[in-house]
């Protein structure tokens, strides 16, 4: 069985699909990495290498430019202390960057009260890599599946855990080890994309998890993986 690999990049129709509410997704341009950047931003970035301040940059233009889809003014985007964005008063989002591609994720609270998203280089994960980031089980699981042409189960994990990190820390500020987690992917064949649960297994932790944050959907393409994760305000269950 196999998964037929897309032979386009995902767009942001198609990464906002992977969001089960009404999101705007920006994926920066070339000249959103040479973006101007408010002062309490560039204070951030004082000792930043000149590839950190881009992506830096280009993070913030696609948060600015997928926030004013909801009319919203440019503003400041600062950072929290587990190194999250701090979104405007009624706003949750997420950012992501990897290899010259960064994409950012808007919402307004009311209708996701956190968002998660990742997007990882495609390719297979090294083992000893994969061992840090997926549990026995997970290996087992994966094993089940329909191949996944141009990634590895265990790389999509890595971006789906990631995402699901996203997603709670700035809900409960608590940080998970990726052994802490426990990711089952559903996949049909003949598609590039599906859906996944997380479970919180290690002992003790995950009671604050805010309520459906263990969904996400999936995507591969012919460059790269994405994760996403929302979590959904308890009114909408
Ligand atoms: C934070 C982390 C998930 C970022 O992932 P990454 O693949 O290295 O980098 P990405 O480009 O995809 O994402 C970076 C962006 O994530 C966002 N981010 C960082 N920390 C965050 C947090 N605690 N909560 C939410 N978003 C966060 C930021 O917007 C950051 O970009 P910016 O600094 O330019 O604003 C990762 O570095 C990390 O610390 N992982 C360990 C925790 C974890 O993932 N556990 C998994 C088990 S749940």
């Amino acid at each position: 069985m196999d998964i037929r690999r897309r032979t386009v990049q995902l767009d942001s129709e198609a990464i906002a699909r992977l969001f089960p509410a009404d999101v705007s997704v920006c994926i920066a341009s070339p000249d959103m990495y040479r973006a101007r950047l408010f002062p309490a931003e560039a204070a951030l970035l004082a000792r930043a290498v000149e590839r950190r301040r881009a992506e830096f940059t280009a993070g913030r233009a696609a948060a600015r430019a997928a926030l004013a889809r909801f009319g919203l003014p440019a503003c400041p985007i600062p950072r929290g202390p587990g190194r999250e964005p701090v979104w405007p008063r009624g706003f949750s989002g997420s950012i992501t960057h990897c290899d010259g591609f960064c994409c950012a994720v808007v919402t307004r609270v009311s209708e996701l009260p956190s968002l998660g998203i990742d997007v990882e280089a495609g390719g297979p994960l090294e083992d000893s890599v994969a061992r840090l980031i997926c549990r026995p089980e997970e290996f087992a699981h994966f094993a089940g599946l329909p191949d996944l042409p141009g990634a590895s189960w265990a790389r999509l994990a890595f971006s789906a855990k990631e995402a699901f990190h996203k997603c709670c820390y700035p809900l409960t500020g608590q940080m998970l080890d990726f052994l802490d987690v426990r990711v089952r992917f559903a996949a049909s064949d003949g598609t590039a994309t599906g859906t996944f649960t997380m479970a919180v297994v290690a002992p003790g932790r995950g009671r604050a998890l805010p309520p459906h944050s263990t969904m996400g959907a999936w995507a591969v393409d012919d460059a790269r993986v994405y994760a996403a994760v929302a979590a959904r305000a308890p009114m909408l269950l």
